[in-house]
Protein backbone atom coordinates (compact mmCIF):
# COMPACT_ATOMS: atom_id res chain seq x y z
CA UNK A 1 0.00 0.00 0.00
CA UNK A 2 1.44 3.35 -0.74
CA UNK A 3 0.66 6.63 0.86
CA UNK A 4 -1.20 8.20 -2.56
CA UNK A 5 -4.26 9.51 -1.79
CA UNK A 6 -7.31 10.71 -4.64
CA UNK A 7 -9.11 13.43 -3.47
CA UNK A 8 -13.04 13.41 -4.10
CA UNK A 9 -15.16 16.53 -3.37
CA UNK A 10 -18.84 16.92 -3.88
CA UNK A 11 -19.70 19.93 -5.42
CA UNK A 12 -23.51 19.58 -4.04
CA UNK A 13 -22.27 19.37 -0.37
CA UNK A 14 -18.59 20.40 -0.43
CA UNK A 15 -17.54 17.44 1.82
CA UNK A 16 -14.51 16.27 0.60
CA UNK A 17 -12.60 12.97 1.41
CA UNK A 18 -9.17 11.58 0.86
CA UNK A 19 -9.15 8.39 -0.66
CA UNK A 20 -6.20 5.91 -0.36
CA UNK A 21 -5.05 4.71 -3.92
CA UNK A 22 -3.45 0.90 -3.27
CA UNK A 23 -0.78 -0.25 -5.31
CA UNK A 24 -0.48 -4.33 -5.90
CA UNK A 25 2.84 -5.70 -6.74
CA UNK A 26 1.95 -5.08 -10.49
CA UNK A 27 -0.95 -4.08 -12.45
CA UNK A 28 -2.92 -0.80 -12.01
CA UNK A 29 -3.75 0.72 -8.68
CA UNK A 30 -7.10 1.04 -7.27
CA UNK A 31 -9.30 3.70 -5.22
CA UNK A 32 -10.09 2.27 -1.89
CA UNK A 33 -13.64 3.45 -1.55
CA UNK A 34 -14.75 1.25 1.47
CA UNK A 35 -15.41 4.53 3.80
CA UNK A 36 -16.86 6.65 1.17
CA UNK A 37 -20.76 5.91 2.57
CA UNK A 38 -19.57 7.01 5.73
CA UNK A 39 -17.73 9.92 4.46
CA UNK A 40 -19.89 11.19 1.90
CA UNK A 41 -23.28 9.30 2.34
CA UNK A 42 -22.90 7.86 -1.45
CA UNK A 43 -22.32 4.50 -2.83
CA UNK A 44 -20.49 3.47 -5.50
CA UNK A 45 -22.32 2.20 -9.13
CA UNK A 46 -20.50 -0.81 -10.86
CA UNK A 47 -23.08 -3.14 -12.27
CA UNK A 48 -20.96 -6.31 -13.86
CA UNK A 49 -18.06 -5.39 -11.60
CA UNK A 50 -16.21 -4.08 -14.63
CA UNK A 51 -13.84 -1.57 -12.60
CA UNK A 52 -14.27 -3.11 -8.83
CA UNK A 53 -11.78 -4.81 -7.26
CA UNK A 54 -13.40 -7.09 -4.78
CA UNK A 55 -11.13 -8.63 -3.07
CA UNK A 56 -7.02 -8.50 -2.27
CA UNK A 57 -5.60 -12.03 -3.64
CA UNK A 58 -1.70 -13.27 -4.25
CA UNK A 59 -3.04 -15.78 -6.49
CA UNK A 60 -2.96 -15.05 -10.55
CA UNK A 61 -2.40 -12.13 -12.13
CA UNK A 62 -3.64 -11.22 -15.57
CA UNK A 63 -2.90 -8.27 -17.63
CA UNK A 64 -5.44 -8.09 -20.32
CA UNK A 65 -3.86 -5.29 -22.77
CA UNK A 66 -0.63 -7.65 -22.90
CA UNK A 67 -2.55 -10.59 -22.92
CA UNK A 68 -0.44 -12.10 -20.22
CA UNK A 69 -1.97 -14.81 -17.06
CA UNK A 70 0.56 -15.47 -14.02
CA UNK A 71 -0.35 -18.36 -11.36
CA UNK A 72 1.48 -17.29 -8.22
CA UNK A 73 4.10 -15.42 -10.77
CA UNK A 74 4.86 -18.02 -13.09
CA UNK A 75 3.59 -17.36 -16.28
CA UNK A 76 1.02 -19.57 -17.61
CA UNK A 77 3.12 -20.62 -21.51
CA UNK A 78 5.82 -21.79 -19.00
CA UNK A 79 3.74 -23.68 -16.84
CA UNK A 80 2.30 -25.36 -19.70
CA UNK A 81 5.42 -26.08 -21.48
CA UNK A 82 6.80 -27.41 -18.27
CA UNK A 83 5.12 -28.17 -15.58
CA UNK A 84 1.90 -30.79 -14.77
CA UNK A 85 -1.70 -30.41 -13.52
CA UNK A 86 -0.59 -31.99 -10.13
CA UNK A 87 1.66 -29.26 -10.04
CA UNK A 88 -0.11 -26.62 -10.73
CA UNK A 89 -2.59 -27.24 -8.39
CA UNK A 90 -0.35 -27.48 -5.48
CA UNK A 91 1.58 -24.34 -6.66
CA UNK A 92 -1.88 -22.69 -6.46
CA UNK A 93 -3.36 -23.94 -3.52
CA UNK A 94 -0.07 -23.74 -1.55
CA UNK A 95 1.37 -20.71 -3.09
CA UNK A 96 4.72 -22.26 -3.93
CA UNK A 97 6.24 -25.19 -6.68
CA UNK A 98 6.44 -28.20 -4.67
CA UNK A 99 9.64 -29.73 -4.07
CA UNK A 100 10.18 -33.50 -5.23
CA UNK A 101 8.72 -34.70 -2.12
CA UNK A 102 6.21 -32.53 -1.54
CA UNK A 103 4.71 -33.38 -5.29
CA UNK A 104 4.64 -37.24 -4.09
CA UNK A 105 3.20 -36.50 -0.71
CA UNK A 106 0.56 -34.29 -2.68
CA UNK A 107 -0.42 -36.46 -5.66
CA UNK A 108 -0.38 -39.18 -2.96
CA UNK A 109 -2.56 -37.70 -1.08
CA UNK A 110 -5.00 -36.94 -4.23
CA UNK A 111 -4.77 -40.70 -4.85
CA UNK A 112 -5.90 -41.58 -2.32
CA UNK A 113 -9.00 -39.66 -1.91
CA UNK A 114 -10.26 -40.40 -5.39
CA UNK A 115 -13.25 -42.79 -4.32
CA UNK A 116 -16.81 -41.30 -3.55
CA UNK A 117 -19.04 -42.80 -1.09
CA UNK A 118 -21.24 -45.58 -2.97
CA UNK A 119 -24.47 -43.76 -1.42
CA UNK A 120 -23.56 -41.07 -3.12
CA UNK A 121 -22.72 -42.83 -6.64
CA UNK A 122 -26.27 -44.15 -6.32
CA UNK A 123 -27.46 -40.42 -6.41
CA UNK A 124 -26.89 -40.48 -10.47
CA UNK A 125 -29.41 -43.44 -11.10
CA UNK A 126 -31.80 -40.85 -9.34
CA UNK A 127 -31.06 -38.49 -12.62
CA UNK A 128 -33.19 -38.90 -16.21
CA UNK A 129 -30.76 -40.39 -18.95
CA UNK A 130 -30.64 -36.79 -20.44
CA UNK A 131 -30.01 -34.71 -17.30
CA UNK A 132 -27.55 -32.43 -18.47
CA UNK A 133 -23.60 -33.68 -16.73
CA UNK A 134 -23.19 -30.14 -15.41
CA UNK A 135 -26.59 -30.57 -13.51
CA UNK A 136 -25.75 -33.73 -12.02
CA UNK A 137 -22.18 -32.27 -11.44
CA UNK A 138 -23.52 -29.51 -9.26
CA UNK A 139 -26.05 -31.44 -7.41
CA UNK A 140 -23.70 -34.09 -6.01
CA UNK A 141 -20.83 -31.59 -5.53
CA UNK A 142 -23.23 -29.70 -3.26
CA UNK A 143 -24.44 -33.32 -1.59
CA UNK A 144 -20.79 -34.07 -0.52
CA UNK A 145 -21.76 -31.91 2.53
CA UNK A 146 -23.77 -34.63 3.40
CA UNK A 147 -21.15 -37.07 3.88
CA UNK A 148 -18.07 -35.65 4.77
CA UNK A 149 -18.70 -33.73 7.73
CA UNK A 150 -14.65 -34.28 8.88
CA UNK A 151 -13.82 -31.09 5.99
CA UNK A 152 -16.34 -29.24 6.82
CA UNK A 153 -15.37 -26.80 9.87
CA UNK A 154 -14.04 -23.98 8.20
CA UNK A 155 -12.31 -22.85 11.02
CA UNK A 156 -9.96 -25.82 11.56
CA UNK A 157 -6.89 -25.85 8.84
CA UNK A 158 -6.91 -29.16 8.77
CA UNK A 159 -10.77 -29.81 7.41
CA UNK A 160 -9.97 -27.21 5.15
CA UNK A 161 -6.85 -29.19 3.85
CA UNK A 162 -8.71 -32.51 3.60
CA UNK A 163 -11.24 -30.69 2.11
CA UNK A 164 -8.94 -29.21 -1.10
CA UNK A 165 -7.58 -32.63 -1.46
CA UNK A 166 -10.70 -34.07 -1.36
CA UNK A 167 -12.58 -32.26 -3.60
CA UNK A 168 -9.53 -32.12 -6.16
CA UNK A 169 -9.28 -36.03 -5.80
CA UNK A 170 -13.23 -36.74 -6.61
CA UNK A 171 -14.46 -34.14 -8.87
CA UNK A 172 -13.22 -36.64 -11.83
CA UNK A 173 -14.82 -39.75 -10.48
CA UNK A 174 -18.32 -37.36 -10.34
CA UNK A 175 -18.00 -36.15 -13.33
CA UNK A 176 -17.25 -39.82 -14.99
CA UNK A 177 -19.83 -40.98 -12.89
CA UNK A 178 -22.16 -38.50 -14.68
CA UNK A 179 -20.79 -39.46 -18.16
CA UNK A 180 -21.51 -43.41 -17.61
CA UNK A 181 -24.67 -42.31 -16.30
CA UNK A 182 -25.39 -40.41 -19.22
CA UNK A 183 -24.38 -43.10 -21.79
CA UNK A 184 -25.85 -45.63 -19.71
CA UNK A 185 -22.43 -47.71 -19.15
CA UNK A 186 -21.58 -48.96 -15.23
CA UNK A 187 -20.00 -46.61 -13.12
CA UNK A 188 -15.53 -47.39 -13.36
CA UNK A 189 -13.93 -46.99 -10.18
CA UNK A 190 -10.42 -44.93 -10.24
CA UNK A 191 -6.99 -46.48 -10.37
CA UNK A 192 -4.42 -44.92 -7.97
CA UNK A 193 -1.87 -46.24 -10.12
CA UNK A 194 -2.25 -43.78 -12.39
CA UNK A 195 -1.66 -40.48 -12.74
CA UNK A 196 -4.64 -38.06 -12.59
CA UNK A 197 -5.25 -37.30 -15.93
CA UNK A 198 -5.26 -40.79 -16.99
CA UNK A 199 -7.73 -42.09 -13.99
CA UNK A 200 -9.93 -39.65 -15.24
CA UNK A 201 -9.71 -41.00 -19.03
CA UNK A 202 -10.04 -44.34 -17.54
CA UNK A 203 -13.06 -43.61 -15.07
CA UNK A 204 -14.28 -42.08 -18.52
CA UNK A 205 -13.62 -44.77 -21.68
CA UNK A 206 -13.29 -48.05 -19.55
CA UNK A 207 -15.60 -51.09 -19.61
CA UNK A 208 -15.65 -54.05 -17.67
CA UNK A 209 -15.88 -56.37 -20.77
CA UNK A 210 -12.13 -55.05 -21.91
CA UNK A 211 -9.06 -54.07 -20.99
CA UNK A 212 -8.24 -49.97 -21.44
CA UNK A 213 -5.25 -48.26 -21.95
CA UNK A 214 -4.65 -44.89 -21.38
CA UNK A 215 -3.53 -43.28 -24.49
CA UNK A 216 -0.33 -41.18 -23.13
CA UNK A 217 -1.16 -38.32 -26.11
CA UNK A 218 -4.88 -37.87 -24.82
CA UNK A 219 -3.56 -37.59 -21.14
CA UNK A 220 -0.78 -34.77 -22.04
CA UNK A 221 -3.21 -33.49 -23.87
CA UNK A 222 -5.92 -33.65 -20.73
CA UNK A 223 -3.38 -32.09 -18.31
CA UNK A 224 -2.59 -29.20 -20.97
CA UNK A 225 -6.19 -27.91 -21.01
CA UNK A 226 -6.11 -28.50 -17.17
CA UNK A 227 -2.97 -26.29 -16.55
CA UNK A 228 -4.35 -24.15 -18.92
CA UNK A 229 -8.35 -23.56 -16.92
CA UNK A 230 -6.70 -23.79 -13.62
CA UNK A 231 -6.94 -20.24 -12.35
CA UNK A 232 -8.24 -17.00 -14.13
CA UNK A 233 -8.66 -15.06 -10.69
CA UNK A 234 -12.29 -13.25 -10.16
CA UNK A 235 -14.00 -14.74 -12.87
CA UNK A 236 -17.87 -14.97 -12.57
CA UNK A 237 -17.67 -18.86 -10.83
CA UNK A 238 -14.64 -17.82 -8.66
CA UNK A 239 -16.44 -14.46 -7.41
CA UNK A 240 -19.77 -16.98 -7.07
CA UNK A 241 -17.73 -19.29 -5.07
CA UNK A 242 -16.24 -16.16 -3.29
CA UNK A 243 -19.46 -14.57 -2.27
CA UNK A 244 -21.15 -17.87 -1.29
CA UNK A 245 -18.18 -18.99 0.96
CA UNK A 246 -18.08 -15.36 2.85
CA UNK A 247 -21.79 -16.58 4.19
CA UNK A 248 -19.22 -19.54 6.06
CA UNK A 249 -21.46 -21.73 4.38
CA UNK A 250 -19.58 -25.36 3.79
CA UNK A 251 -17.17 -25.71 1.13
CA UNK A 252 -18.77 -28.20 -0.55
CA UNK A 253 -21.58 -26.14 -0.71
CA UNK A 254 -19.61 -22.71 -2.01
CA UNK A 255 -17.82 -25.23 -4.72
CA UNK A 256 -21.47 -26.11 -6.46
CA UNK A 257 -22.35 -22.27 -6.77
CA UNK A 258 -19.13 -22.18 -8.75
CA UNK A 259 -20.17 -24.74 -10.77
CA UNK A 260 -23.39 -23.66 -11.67
CA UNK A 261 -22.04 -19.87 -12.16
CA UNK A 262 -19.14 -21.86 -14.60
CA UNK A 263 -22.41 -23.87 -16.65
CA UNK A 264 -23.43 -20.35 -18.58
CA UNK A 265 -22.53 -19.71 -22.02
CA UNK A 266 -21.14 -16.27 -21.16
CA UNK A 267 -18.61 -17.82 -18.62
CA UNK A 268 -17.26 -21.65 -18.79
CA UNK A 269 -20.10 -23.15 -21.02
CA UNK A 270 -18.73 -21.22 -24.20
CA UNK A 271 -16.70 -24.34 -24.91
CA UNK A 272 -20.16 -26.15 -25.45
CA UNK A 273 -21.98 -23.32 -27.55
CA UNK A 274 -18.48 -23.34 -29.74
CA UNK A 275 -18.90 -26.76 -31.09
CA UNK A 276 -22.51 -26.24 -31.62
CA UNK A 277 -21.69 -23.28 -33.48
CA UNK A 278 -19.38 -24.06 -36.07
CA UNK A 279 -21.52 -27.39 -36.94
CA UNK A 280 -24.03 -24.57 -37.11
CA UNK A 281 -22.26 -22.84 -39.56
CA UNK A 282 -20.94 -26.02 -40.84
CA UNK A 283 -19.04 -24.79 -43.79
CA UNK A 284 -16.42 -21.86 -45.00
CA UNK A 285 -19.16 -20.51 -47.37
CA UNK A 286 -21.21 -19.66 -44.18
CA UNK A 287 -19.13 -17.64 -42.57
CA UNK A 288 -19.90 -14.09 -43.68
CA UNK A 289 -23.37 -14.83 -43.05
CA UNK A 290 -22.91 -15.54 -39.23
CA UNK A 291 -20.25 -13.17 -39.05
CA UNK A 292 -23.02 -10.56 -39.91
CA UNK A 293 -25.29 -11.89 -37.19
CA UNK A 294 -22.85 -11.75 -34.88
CA UNK A 295 -22.57 -7.93 -35.66
CA UNK A 296 -26.65 -7.68 -34.97
CA UNK A 297 -27.69 -5.94 -32.53
CA UNK A 298 -30.79 -7.49 -32.64
CA UNK A 299 -29.86 -11.19 -33.40
CA UNK A 300 -29.11 -13.20 -29.87
CA UNK A 301 -26.01 -14.83 -31.93
CA UNK A 302 -22.92 -14.34 -30.82
CA UNK A 303 -19.45 -15.65 -32.06
CA UNK A 304 -18.86 -17.84 -29.39
CA UNK A 305 -15.39 -18.20 -28.10
CA UNK A 306 -14.56 -14.88 -29.02
CA UNK A 307 -14.57 -11.86 -26.31
CA UNK A 308 -13.77 -11.38 -22.89
CA UNK A 309 -14.03 -8.66 -20.26
CA UNK A 310 -9.86 -8.47 -19.52
CA UNK A 311 -8.33 -9.75 -22.87
CA UNK A 312 -8.65 -6.97 -25.07
CA UNK A 313 -5.64 -8.98 -26.97
CA UNK A 314 -4.89 -12.69 -27.33
CA UNK A 315 -5.88 -15.23 -24.82
CA UNK A 316 -2.68 -16.58 -23.98
CA UNK A 317 -4.36 -20.13 -23.15
CA UNK A 318 -6.05 -19.59 -26.66
CA UNK A 319 -2.63 -18.99 -28.30
CA UNK A 320 -1.18 -22.11 -26.45
CA UNK A 321 -4.26 -24.37 -27.45
CA UNK A 322 -4.52 -23.62 -30.86
CA UNK A 323 -0.78 -24.13 -31.23
CA UNK A 324 -1.38 -27.49 -29.85
CA UNK A 325 -4.39 -28.45 -31.43
CA UNK A 326 -2.46 -29.53 -34.87
CA UNK A 327 -0.20 -31.47 -32.91
CA UNK A 328 -2.76 -33.17 -30.81
CA UNK A 329 -5.06 -34.08 -33.77
CA UNK A 330 -2.10 -35.07 -35.94
CA UNK A 331 -0.73 -37.80 -33.16
CA UNK A 332 -3.99 -38.57 -32.26
CA UNK A 333 -5.05 -39.45 -36.35
CA UNK A 334 -7.72 -36.73 -36.24
CA UNK A 335 -5.84 -33.96 -38.64
CA UNK A 336 -8.88 -33.84 -41.54
CA UNK A 337 -10.92 -32.59 -38.41
CA UNK A 338 -13.13 -30.14 -40.41
CA UNK A 339 -14.41 -27.79 -37.37
CA UNK A 340 -11.07 -26.99 -37.04
CA UNK A 341 -9.87 -25.76 -40.43
CA UNK A 342 -13.31 -24.06 -40.19
CA UNK A 343 -12.64 -22.44 -36.24
CA UNK A 344 -9.40 -21.38 -38.33
CA UNK A 345 -10.88 -19.75 -41.06
CA UNK A 346 -13.41 -17.96 -38.70
CA UNK A 347 -10.88 -16.24 -36.42
CA UNK A 348 -9.01 -15.28 -40.03
CA UNK A 349 -11.84 -13.32 -41.14
CA UNK A 350 -13.01 -12.10 -37.50
CA UNK A 351 -9.82 -10.38 -36.41
CA UNK A 352 -10.05 -9.07 -40.30
CA UNK A 353 -13.32 -7.36 -39.42
CA UNK A 354 -13.79 -4.39 -38.39
CA UNK A 355 -16.58 -4.94 -35.84
CA UNK A 356 -14.44 -7.22 -34.31
CA UNK A 357 -10.98 -5.05 -34.34
CA UNK A 358 -12.44 -1.97 -33.35
CA UNK A 359 -13.97 -3.68 -30.04
CA UNK A 360 -10.85 -6.03 -29.23
CA UNK A 361 -12.77 -9.51 -29.59
CA UNK A 362 -9.96 -12.11 -30.35
CA UNK A 363 -10.45 -15.70 -29.74
CA UNK A 364 -10.18 -16.77 -26.08
CA UNK A 365 -10.12 -20.16 -24.04
CA UNK A 366 -12.83 -21.80 -25.27
CA UNK A 367 -12.50 -20.92 -28.88
CA UNK A 368 -10.35 -24.12 -29.20
CA UNK A 369 -10.81 -26.57 -26.31
CA UNK A 370 -13.69 -28.02 -27.24
CA UNK A 371 -11.99 -29.08 -30.62
CA UNK A 372 -9.06 -31.16 -28.22
CA UNK A 373 -11.88 -32.89 -26.06
CA UNK A 374 -14.19 -33.73 -29.19
CA UNK A 375 -10.49 -35.51 -30.76
CA UNK A 376 -10.37 -37.15 -27.49
CA UNK A 377 -13.56 -38.64 -27.65
CA UNK A 378 -15.22 -36.40 -25.18
CA UNK A 379 -18.73 -35.71 -25.84
CA UNK A 380 -19.95 -31.73 -26.31
CA UNK A 381 -22.02 -31.89 -23.14
CA UNK A 382 -18.81 -32.74 -20.95
CA UNK A 383 -16.71 -29.81 -22.30
CA UNK A 384 -17.92 -27.54 -19.39
CA UNK A 385 -17.79 -30.51 -16.66
CA UNK A 386 -14.13 -30.42 -17.60
CA UNK A 387 -13.56 -26.76 -17.79
CA UNK A 388 -14.89 -27.42 -13.76
CA UNK A 389 -12.74 -30.38 -12.77
CA UNK A 390 -9.69 -27.80 -13.50
CA UNK A 391 -11.19 -24.78 -12.03
CA UNK A 392 -12.07 -26.65 -8.77
CA UNK A 393 -8.59 -25.72 -7.83
CA UNK A 394 -8.98 -22.12 -8.37
CA UNK A 395 -12.07 -21.77 -6.83
CA UNK A 396 -10.38 -23.64 -3.96
CA UNK A 397 -7.14 -21.81 -3.94
CA UNK A 398 -9.37 -18.88 -3.69
CA UNK A 399 -11.77 -20.10 -1.17
CA UNK A 400 -8.63 -20.88 1.39
CA UNK A 401 -7.29 -17.44 0.65
CA UNK A 402 -10.63 -16.11 1.58
CA UNK A 403 -11.21 -18.15 4.52
CA UNK A 404 -7.45 -17.59 6.05
CA UNK A 405 -8.07 -13.90 5.86
CA UNK A 406 -8.58 -12.27 9.57
CA UNK A 407 -10.66 -9.61 7.80
CA UNK A 408 -12.85 -11.53 5.97
CA UNK A 409 -16.52 -10.20 6.22
CA UNK A 410 -19.57 -11.69 4.46
CA UNK A 411 -20.06 -10.78 0.97
CA UNK A 412 -23.32 -7.75 0.63
CA UNK A 413 -23.27 -5.31 -2.60
CA UNK A 414 -25.71 -2.77 -2.37
CA UNK A 415 -28.12 -1.37 -4.75
CA UNK A 416 -29.27 1.83 -6.84
CA UNK A 417 -33.40 1.58 -6.21
CA UNK A 418 -35.37 2.40 -9.07
CA UNK A 419 -38.52 0.90 -7.58
CA UNK A 420 -41.82 2.38 -6.32
CA UNK A 421 -41.05 5.12 -3.55
CA UNK A 422 -43.07 4.17 -0.33
CA UNK A 423 -46.54 3.55 -0.48
CA UNK A 424 -49.81 2.58 1.48
CA UNK A 425 -51.43 -0.74 0.96
CA UNK A 426 -54.45 -0.70 -1.23
CA UNK A 427 -57.27 -3.47 -0.20
CA UNK A 428 -57.82 -5.90 -3.00
CA UNK A 429 -61.50 -4.73 -4.47
CA UNK A 430 -60.45 -1.07 -4.54
CA UNK A 431 -57.26 -2.02 -6.82
CA UNK A 432 -57.54 -0.42 -10.40
CA UNK A 433 -56.14 -2.54 -13.52
CA UNK A 434 -52.95 -0.34 -14.73
N1 LIG B 1 -19.76 -11.70 -30.58
C1 LIG B 1 -20.25 -10.52 -31.02
N2 LIG B 1 -20.12 -9.35 -30.36
C2 LIG B 1 -19.50 -9.40 -29.17
C3 LIG B 1 -18.98 -10.58 -28.64
C4 LIG B 1 -19.12 -11.77 -29.39
N3 LIG B 1 -18.65 -12.93 -28.92
N4 LIG B 1 -18.41 -10.33 -27.43
C5 LIG B 1 -18.59 -9.02 -27.22
N5 LIG B 1 -19.22 -8.44 -28.26
C6 LIG B 1 -19.54 -7.01 -28.46
C7 LIG B 1 -20.72 -6.59 -27.58
O1 LIG B 1 -21.94 -6.74 -28.29
C8 LIG B 1 -20.38 -5.15 -27.32
O2 LIG B 1 -20.65 -4.41 -28.49
P1 LIG B 1 -21.16 -2.88 -28.38
O3 LIG B 1 -20.03 -2.13 -27.78
O4 LIG B 1 -21.47 -2.50 -29.78
O5 LIG B 1 -22.37 -2.90 -27.51
C9 LIG B 1 -18.86 -5.18 -27.17
O6 LIG B 1 -18.42 -6.28 -27.97
C10 LIG B 1 -18.39 -5.36 -25.73
O7 LIG B 1 -18.96 -6.56 -25.23
P2 LIG B 1 -19.57 -6.76 -23.78
O8 LIG B 1 -20.72 -7.70 -23.85
O9 LIG B 1 -19.80 -5.42 -23.13
O10 LIG B 1 -18.34 -7.45 -23.07
P3 LIG B 1 -18.35 -8.20 -21.69
O11 LIG B 1 -17.03 -7.95 -21.09
O12 LIG B 1 -19.53 -7.80 -20.89
O13 LIG B 1 -18.55 -9.73 -22.09
C11 LIG B 1 -18.03 -11.92 -22.81
C12 LIG B 1 -17.48 -10.62 -22.22
C13 LIG B 1 -16.95 -12.98 -22.75
C14 LIG B 1 -19.20 -12.41 -21.94
C15 LIG B 1 -18.49 -11.67 -24.27
O14 LIG B 1 -17.39 -11.28 -25.04
C16 LIG B 1 -19.18 -12.89 -24.87
O15 LIG B 1 -20.39 -13.06 -24.69
N6 LIG B 1 -18.42 -13.77 -25.59
C17 LIG B 1 -18.98 -14.99 -26.12
C18 LIG B 1 -19.05 -16.02 -24.99
C19 LIG B 1 -17.69 -16.58 -24.64
O16 LIG B 1 -16.90 -16.95 -25.49
N7 LIG B 1 -17.44 -16.71 -23.31
C20 LIG B 1 -16.22 -17.30 -22.79
C21 LIG B 1 -15.35 -16.30 -22.08
S1 LIG B 1 -13.69 -16.91 -21.75
C22 LIG B 1 -13.85 -18.24 -20.68
C23 LIG B 1 -14.55 -18.00 -19.41
O17 LIG B 1 -14.56 -16.90 -18.85
O18 LIG B 1 -15.15 -18.93 -18.91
Amino acid sequence: MTAKNFELKNPNTGLTTSLPVRSGTIGPDVLDISNINRDQGVFSFDPAFGVTASCESKITYIDGDAGILLYRGYPVEELAEKSSFMEVAYLLLYGELPTVRQAQEFSASISRHTMINESLLRFFHGFHHNAHPMAMVSAVVASMSAFYHDSTDIHDPRHREIFAHRIVAKLPTIAAAAHKHSVGQPFVYPRNELAYCSNMLSMFFAVPCEDYEVNPVAAKALDLLFILHADHEQNASTSTVRLAGSTGTNPYAAISAGVAALWGPAHGGANEAVLAMLEQIGTVDNIPKYLAMAKDKSSHFRLMGFGHRVYKNFDPRAKIIREICHEVLAKLGRNDNPLFELALHLEEIALKDEYFVSRKLYPNVDFYSGIIYSALGIPRSMFTVMFAIARTVGWVAHWLEMIADPGMRIGRPRQLYTGAARRDYVPAALRKTA
